[in-house]
């Protein structure tokens, strides 16, 4: 795991928009996994800068987000396909038949799970997946206990991430407690992943994730398994590690650089 600690939430969002448009500008028909919640937000904003600039496109690039809600309308203003249009895809050029949902409109959920992951598999696999942190340690929808190797499906949230989330809801709606999900196993099948996390709320679940044993209790700690993650964080979240000395010193032997380390005798992931 690289750990990359930055001062505040604004470095730590141009790190990861550098990486993002890194990739897209190395392969533009890259295939992006995305998420949502706020973590991404000043990121996908860096983003649509570089696109208005010209010096991005995502033309020929295909998405998969995350995970949705089950039981929201694809354009209630709380599903996650509504925030992606709102927060980037209305922004920039990607073409609308390049962006996929796990939805499920005809409620069967295993079938619509397993057509979500042949999908991803026939546009050759995830290039890069971008990921935020559950203050418990959940990525995508993937609350504490879920199988390490567990693949596309519906999910019960926790009492914790409903309660979370409800800061986006008005107190009078409805607020969904399924969720399909992208599993741990389909996260980890990505060829690079970048997770970003802010903010002195989530401090615990950095520690978790990075210095903590491989659980299933914190499912992003199954990220330790994988060969090129990248966490990004800023200073408030990261507060609690152990050897932030250590991952600062590392980073410092390699220049700040967004792309992967040249020298693989370095780059000890
Ligand atoms: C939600 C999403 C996750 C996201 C998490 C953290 O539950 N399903 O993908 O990472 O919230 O959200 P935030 O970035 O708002 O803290």
């Amino acid at each position: 795991m690289r750990i990359v600690i930055l001062p505040t939430e604004l470095e730590v969002s141009r790190f990861a928009a550098d990486i993002i448009s890194d990739v897209i500008k190395k392969k533009s028909r890259s295939v992006l996994g995305l998420a949502t919640g706020s973590s991404p937000l000043a990121t996908y904003e860096i983003l649509i800068e570089k696109y208005r600039k010209g010096e991005l496109s995502f033309k020929h690039v295909s998405t998969f987000n995350l995970d949705e809600y089950v039981g929201l309308k694809h354009n209630h203003s709380q599903s996650y396909r509504y925030f992606m249009n709102e927060h980037l895809f209305q922004h920039i050029d990607i073409d609308i038949q390049n962006i996929n949902f796990p939805e499920c409109i005809n409620n069967d959920f295993k079938e619509c799970s397993a057509n979500y992951e042949s999908l991803i598999t026939k546009q050759g696999g995830i290039d890069l997946q971008l990921l935020g942190l559950g203050n418990n340690g959940h990525i995508g929808f993937n609350e504490p206990t879920s199988s390490l190797s567990s693949k596309t499906r519906i999910k019960t949230l926790t009492k914790k991430t409903i309660e979370s989330n409800s800061r986006f809801f008005d107190p009078s709606e409805f607020q969904p407690s399924l969720a399909i999900t992208m599993g741990i196993g389909t996260i980890l099948q990505s060829k690079k992943i970048l997770l970003i996390v802010t903010g002195d709320n989530k401090k615990k679940a950095v520690v978790d994730m990075v210095e903590g044993p491989i659980s299933a209790f914190c499912p992003a700690s199954a990220l330790q398994l994988h060969n090129n993650t990248v966490v990004v964080v800023d200073e408030a979240a990261a507060a609690n590690l152990q050897l932030s000395e250590y991952y600062v010193h590392s980073e410092s032997m390699h220049l700040n650089s967004t792309s992967d380390r040249i020298d693989p005798k370095i780059n000890a992931n």
